[in-house]
């Protein structure tokens, strides 16, 4: 490509970028309501709307947790096949000079001169910024098992229970390692798992991926799920909740990281799109329009517990009293074959400081939500995410050390 052609390129997606909205444009509407997904966001700052602030893969915590959300996210389970801890420790370490090059827009190494060799980087993303892309890393009791390392398994990291009415698929249930990719374009969200796969194709294999995505829009206002309802609202959003909330304070290797609940949840649509707009209302507790809760006017008003159904799922889940910071991303993924309905529904995914926050509230959800006439959980993950990474080290040091 030649470099005008190139640098054209460049300007049309920042054109896009403007006229979505994502651009100046948003600042100048300015805004107001504190929006769950906008988490940790410096809103005065004009890169905050961009779509390409820095997102440094270095840091005190992973980004991709507390980072407002991006438009997609994919996020792949990979098996691990060796039991050589030095292999996996030069892996992590690949992939932090990796990571740290993706979410910078840089390729993940320069190709040496002879052109008979593979190019070291797929090349998909050339001429594109990072578009906010994040990478998050997270690893199971399993993975501490394969390598001999159950005696630094945190006490809290307990395997989850069997819940009630889930109908888990093995195909989408375990795994090893966990790399959550969110980004504001699909393809560089693609690109940067694709590549770390790559680089470790001889140690590990692919359990499941899914595609998600987000309804941003211009990032002012909740992204709405596939039930077309407001999901996020009651996330916290400051950076001391976030201490009580997401970042695990034990003195071990998880100090500073979060624990990663995931679930794959299918959500039978026709079902949902026959039922009346009161019942869909009665199954959350808030109204579809406003996302306010029942008896309030506004998305963000207190919510008075005693005004939603006792079946509802917001009262079921907050009467827990025990916060978590959802994350999660919508996905569509053609028909099920044994149904011929649409196979869609919610990469669930929350952050925790104690995966017991998630294990109480789904408890509590059990086999009472009213929800569940129209969602079955068939995957089923819990990961260990470290704490971030400071320049010179690399993913997960603090485990193998
Ligand atoms: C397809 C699956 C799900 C859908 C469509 C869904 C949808 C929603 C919606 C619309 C809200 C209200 C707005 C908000 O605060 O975000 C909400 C709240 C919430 N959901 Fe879910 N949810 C799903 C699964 C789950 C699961 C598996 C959990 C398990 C822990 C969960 C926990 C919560 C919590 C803690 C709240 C906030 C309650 C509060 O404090 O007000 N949700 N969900």
């Amino acid at each position: 490509m030649t470099d005008e052609k190139f640098l054209d390129q460049k300007m049309d997606r920042r054109e896009f970028l403007k006229k979505s909205g994502i651009g100046g444009a948003g600042l100048a509407l300015g805004l107001s309501g504190a929006s769950a997904f906008f988490a940790n966001q410096d809103r005065s700052s004009k890169k905050a709307l961009d779509g390409d602030e820095d997102i440094s893969f270095f840091g005190k915590h992973q980004a991709g947790i507390t980072t407002p959300m991006q438009k997609a996210c994919y996020l792949v389970v990979l098996d691990l096949h060796t039991t050589d801890k030095k292999e996996v420790i030069q892996l992590f370490k690949d992939w932090t000079d990796y990571s740290s090059k993706l979410v910078e827009g840089e390729l993940v190494k320069k190709d040496g001169s002879n052109a008979l060799l593979p190019p070291m980087d797929t090349g998909e993303t050339v001429g594109l910024n990072p578009y906010r892309l994040s990478l998050t890393f997270g690893v199971s009791a399993d993975f501490l098992k394969k390598l001999g390392l159950e005696s630094k398994r945190p006490k809290l990291f307990r395997d989850l229970p069997p819940f009630p009415k889930e109908q888990l698929q093995d195909k989408y249930t375990g795994g090893d390692i966990v790399i959550q990719a969110c980004a504001d374009d699909e393809q560089v969200a693609f690109h940067a798992v694709r590549n770390l796969i790559r680089k470790g194709r001889n140690k590990i294999t692919m359990k499941w991926s899914k595609s998600g995505f987000a309804a941003i829009g211009d990032r002012k206002e909740t992204p709405r799920n596939l039930f077309g309802f407001k999901d996020g609202t009651a996330n916290v959003t400051k950076e001391k909740e976030f201490d009580k909330v997401v970042w695990a304070d034990s003195k071990d290797w998880m100090k500073g990281g979060s624990y990663m609940a995931l679930r794959l949840v299918q959500m039978h649509l026709e079902t949902w799109d026959r039922t009346s707009l009161q019942e869909q209302e009665n199954t959350f507790g808030r109204y579809k329009e406003s996302g306010a809760p029942f008896g309030k006017k506004d998305e963000f008003d207190e919510v008075d517990l005693s005004k939603l159904p006792v079946d509802s799922h917001v009262r079921l889940a907050k009467e827990v009293n025990l916060p978590i910071l959802r994350r999660s991303y919508s996905y569509s993924d053609g028909i099920d074959e044994r149904t011929g309905q649409f196979d869609a529904g919610l990469i669930f995914i929350a952050y925790q400081k104690d995966p017991d926050r998630f294990v109480k509230i789904q408890t509590n959800l059990g086999a009472v939500d009213k929800m569940n006439e129209y969602i079955t959980h068939i995957g089923s993950g819990l990961f260990a995410c470290f704490a971030g990474v400071e320049k010179g080290g690399y993913l997960g040091q603090a485990l193998f050390e």
